[in-house]
């Protein structure tokens, strides 16, 4: 039986993202409103050999829950294994990744490259789903630029015992270019039951608005506009409660930067590398990034960076 997708307290989830949704990131994107957070993709092949790198990854906090874990494969069997490893770990949805375009992916076979093989999809979901406890979730994309296939891939997740389904609206060769075509999620909307997440191009309220108007879509689900902005989440949320657009100011922008910083050392991930990109998405659009995007370069140590980040509101 399928289990259900549970009750959000919000419509709008964080996108899975490599190096981006590390849980200090997931953490602030809870506390800003995202209703549902995701680890980055995980090798569903590491994990079922309990490779120790890749289970780090698959840490979390109890404040992000419901957290959702996405792994990638296209060994049926190293998924069920990897899914019942992280049930047990705590995750409360599993999430398998059937849209990611990377060369890398795509030549094991796994990712996008699943979406031409209907069949190995149904094979998966319905082995996942029936040996899991928490509900299982599928993340597709439109479909190949010959062929569109969404709502055929997205029934066939339905058949099978996913309960909720994401669709980036782009197809795997468009990578992250061109424009996301929206109607492909209304489609898949009408096509099946369960909840329907909708995905792609949402960088503000006004798109948000958009895409639960021109779908019907049960929840989006924002990637690019989160980066270096968890903010984005309570922004949204506010305005579709309330209609009012709220900004965040420079000083807090920069706060939220250092609280980034705390959480990754609080959980041992912090790195200089990572400061220094994290302090580069923290800061896109505001008066001094440019100047402090060359400043950074060459720099090694955490306090020239911490001292770089105060200098923009002092
Ligand atoms: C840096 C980066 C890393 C990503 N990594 C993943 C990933 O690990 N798993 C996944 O399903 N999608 C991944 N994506 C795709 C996003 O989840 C999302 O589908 C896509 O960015 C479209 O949403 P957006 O327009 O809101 O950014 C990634 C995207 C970006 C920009």
């Amino acid at each position: 039986m399928t289990k259900s997708f549970p009750e959000l307290s919000s419509k709008i989830i964080l996108a899975p993202m490599a190096d981006i949704t590390n849980i200090a990131f997931r953490i602030m994107c809870k506390k800003y409103g995202a209703s549902l957070v995701s680890t980055e993709l995980l090798s569903a092949n590491a994990i079922s050999r309990e490779n120790n790198a890749v289970l780090k990854l698959a840490l979390f906090d109890k404040s992000e829950k419901p957290v959702s874990c996405q792994i990638f494969s296209q060994n049926t069997k190293n998924l069920l294994k990897a899914a019942k490893i992280l049930e047990n770990k705590g995750f409360d949805i599993i999430d398998i990744n059937f849209g990611c375009p990377s060369k890398k992916i795509i030549e094991q076979g796994s990712g996008g490259a699943l979406l031409k093989r209907k069949n190995k999809i149904a094979e998966i979901i319905k082995a996942v789903s029936s040996s899991i406890k928490i509900p299982l979730t599928a993340k597709i994309r439109s479909g190949f630029k010959n062929r569109i296939n969404a709502v055929e891939i997205a029934k066939i997740c339905e058949e099978n015992g996913a309960s909720a389904i994401t669709i980036h609206a782009r197809t795997v060769e468009q990578e992250y270019s061109g424009k996301a075509d929206w109607k492909v999620i209304a489609d898949v909307k009408k096509a099946v039951k369960i909840p329907v997440i909708g995905n792609g191009d949402v960088f503000n309220e006004k798109d948000a608005e958009r895409m639960f108007k021109e779908t019907s879509c049960d929840y989006i689900m924002i990637g690019r506009g989160a980066i270096g902005n968890p903010f984005i989440f309570k922004q949204i949320n506010h305005y579709l409660k309330a209609g009012e657009i709220i900004k965040q100011t420079k000083e807090d922008k920069i706060k939220d930067y250092f609280e980034y910083i705390e959480l990754a050392k609080k959980f041992n991930i912090f790195s200089i590398k990572d400061a220094k990109s994290k302090a580069q998405e923290f800061t896109k659009g505001l008066e001094g990034s440019v100047k402090l995007r060359r400043e950074l370069n060459g720099v090694k140590e955490w306090v020239e960076i911490e001292r770089l980040m105060k200098s923009l509101v002092m």
